[in-house]
């Protein structure tokens, strides 16, 4: 049995397709794989969440069909490709990461399918080469054109911190959260449709951006490499949007930056500070934030003893994430659970979550 858990991102958002820094941590919330071997080279896979079965011949080729199975089939894909043969499999899937919310439930199935697959195989692999191939699958099979943070703090978290990561090196930090503070998860309940396509017109938009900024700095490889004060040198030669996208990406490498000097220092009056520029940029600047996220966040702010709150994620609905002091935690989800209803009519779940450790086999 395997297991490998979802995530949320404290500060760093849509910035790891830019080569830029994220802060993610790993969530208690799973997706739990029991592998059992087969002599064939099939794989049966049962999903006790949808109640369905589904079986992927390895010898034949394999489509995607838009269905849950997708996340196992490109994570086996990917693995034959890069010359790993696996040995048929019987695998029971069931998860408790809420499907749809923003908190990485397909990295989840992904991370936690790859160790299943190649351990059932007898097979090993270096972490990072397995979260490369889970971002692959998902990139090139799964067809969602995502960055590398959600299947590494998955595979890599690590229980009690939070990480900072490089996502040109793929070099990380670990930073330990402080002992009095939880992290709270506020759940809309909404996904609005337009998630995926804005998603990709995002990524576009700072292609376009990289594109034009190359043309007076031909060293350009990414967002990563522009400063605030070079892109504002240059306002005038980016179009107003594609501005914008620019200036968000590259503010925001900045506040993960301090945010992470700031946890460092234990301060958290700055980190929440730093959180709720980074909402405020992805709302004004970056456009991915929604009239539910913006509502989560104001009411937590409206709380006793929060230091911050941001929407985390994609966008467009799903998860805002809020630092709160430990002994404010019982009021905050109250006070916001109400609050929130009253407004919508909707009832939001919120979850209260320890940074937890990256994927592993379960042993008994
Ligand atoms: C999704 C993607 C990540 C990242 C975030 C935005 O979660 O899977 O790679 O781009 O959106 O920060």
């Amino acid at each position: 049995m395997y297991r490998a858990p979802g995530r949320v991102n404290l500060i760093g958002e849509h910035t790891d397709y830019n080569d830029g820094f994220v802060m993610p941590a790993a969530i208690d919330f799973y997706v739990w794989i029991a592998a059992a071997p087969r002599s064939d080279r099939k794989l049966l896979l049962h999903s006790t969440n949808f109640s369905e079965t589904v079986e992927i011949d390895l010898q034949k080729s394999i489509a995607p069909r838009h269905h849950w199975s997708d996340y196992v089939a490109g994570v086996a894909i990917m693995l034959e490709r890069a010359g790993h043969h696996l040995q048929g499999a019987n695998l029971l899937i069931q998860g408790d990461v809420p499907m749809g919310s923003g908190l990485s439930s397909s990295a989840a199935i992904e991370v936690a399918s790859g160790l299943a697959l190649l351990e059932n195989s007898g097979l090993h692999m270096d972490r990072l080469e397995l979260v490369k191939l889970c971002r692959q699958a998902e990139n090139e099979f799964v067809g969602a054109r995502v960055g590398i943070m959600d299947q590494f703090v998955s595979s890599c978290g690590q229980a009690g911190h939070a990480l900072m990561l490089d996502c040109r090196s793929l070099e990380h930090r670990l930073l330990p959260l402080p002992r009095d503070v939880s992290l709270v998860i506020c759940n809309t309940m909404v996904k609005h449709a337009l998630a995926n396509s804005e998603y990709n017109t995002r990524r576009a938009e700072c292609e376009e951006g990289v594109r034009l900024l190359l043309r007076s700095m031909p060293s350009v490889r990414a967002l990563r490499d522009v400063t605030l004060t070079e892109l504002e040198a240059r306002a005038g030669n980016l179009p107003k949007i594609i501005y914008r996208r620019c200036h968000h990406v590259i503010s925001e490498n900045a506040r993960v930056t301090k945010a992470a000097a700031a946890l460092d220092r234990e301060d958290l009056d700055n980190f929440g500070w730093l959180m709720a520029e980074s909402h405020r940029s992805l709302r004004d600047d970056y456009e991915v934030s929604c009239a539910e996220l913006d509502l989560m966040v104001d009411l937590a702010r409206q709380q006793q003893g929060v230091y911050g709150a941001r929407m985390t994620g994609g966008g467009f609905g799903g998860c805002t994430i809020n630092l709160v002091r430990t002994d404010a935690v019982n009021d905050f989800q109250s006070g916001v659970a109400d609050a929130y209803q009253k407004s919508t009519g909707r009832a939001p779940q919120i979850f209260v979550s320890p940074a937890a450790e990256g994927a592993a086999e379960v042993k008994k």
